[in-house]
């Protein structure tokens, strides 16, 4: 059984309780909304730990004033079902006015990391992101905290904070959970109208392509991103807002594709901009 666990008092005292036992706390931070994706990294906790803690919480402090704060899809009972098949054991759902009651007296600020990709098509969007992942781990103090590769630039500032602020919590990166055609499940793709849908399909399909271009011994990052965008513009609708080759974790821009790299993309949609990513280890 999956418990709802709403208030951050009761939360820090089950997370209290269960360290102090010496139990091991396996964390999923969400926005909910959850589909197969979310539960690759539940079950993953599931494996690796004592107690599995989700939350859902859609974090206003990362929404920009243009975006899809309010839409954003709320579906808790859904989300319950999926957690409790999962078998999650808490599922945090703190209101907004019990995080944030007033404006933050002390905020966090991402550097370099996050002006770059999303960070800089979305300004504030990783500030708020650390903030709230920084109170999360403090209330419910896991050792082991999930994220998914599809956000890899996250991954990235979170691993960096954890490391910045000394949090004794192991991060874990999961790969990315595709849909049959190889679109990455996100909470976003219900916004997609049938056609936007079915040419979605392509933003995997260029990254399979640029391995196949990469395989054969293309190692130039602008060839390779422009084979992308073309790709991409010939089979979707859809503006491309970004297709570049970065390193990782440093998430800086590379001319020539060494050591772990990764290519990232964004496309947008009339309602939705979906990124997508492929790692390119070690070449
Ligand atoms: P959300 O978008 O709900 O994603 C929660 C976690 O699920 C993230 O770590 C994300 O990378 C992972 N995830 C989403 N789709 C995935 C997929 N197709 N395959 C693998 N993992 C996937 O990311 C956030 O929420 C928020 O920024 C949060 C970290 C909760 C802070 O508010």
């Amino acid at each position: 059984m999956t418990e709802i666990i709403r208030t951050i008092q009761e939360m820090t005292a089950i997370s209290r309780d269960n360290k102090s036992a010496g139990k091991s706390i396996g964390f999923v931070p969400t926005m909910g909304a959850l589909h197969d994706g979310h539960k690759a990294l539940m079950t993953q906790a599931r494996k690796e730990n004592d107690i599995v803690v989700i939350s859902v919480f859609v974090n206003p402090l990362q929404f920009g004033p243009n975006e899809d704060y309010d839409a954003y899809p709320r579906q808790l009972e859904q989300d319950l079902t999926l957690a409790e098949s999962a078998g999650v054991d808490y599922l945090f759902h703190p209101e907004a006015e019990e995080m944030y009651p007033e404006p933050a007296a002390v905020t966090l600020h991402v550097g370099a990391l996050a002006n770059v990709l999303e960070g800089a098509k979305r300004p504030g969007h990783f500030d708020g992101v650390v903030t709230v992942v920084n109170k999360l781990f403090n209330i419910v103090k896991p050792t082991t905290a999930y994220f998914g590769r599809k956000d890899a630039q996250q991954l990235a500032i979170i691993e960096a904070m954890v490391k910045d602020f000394s949090h004794d919590i192991k991060i874990v990166g999961v790969d990315i959970i595709r849909e049959e055609d190889g679109l990455a499940k996100s909470s976003r793709n219900v916004y997609l109208t049938d056609t936007e849908r079915q040419e979605a399909v392509h933003l995997s399909k260029s990254l399979e392509m640029a391995h196949q271009i990469i395989a054969e011994g293309t190692r130039d990052s602008k060839t390779i991103e422009d084979a992308i965008e073309n790709y991409l513009k010939e089979h979707t609708n859809g503006v491309v807002d970004e297709v570049a080759v970065y390193r990782y974790p440093e998430l800086t821009q590379t001319k020539i594709i060494d050591g772990q790299c990764f290519i990232s993309l964004a496309v947008k949609f009339s309602q939705a901009r979906l990124i997508d990513n492929t790692i390119i280890g070690g070449v």
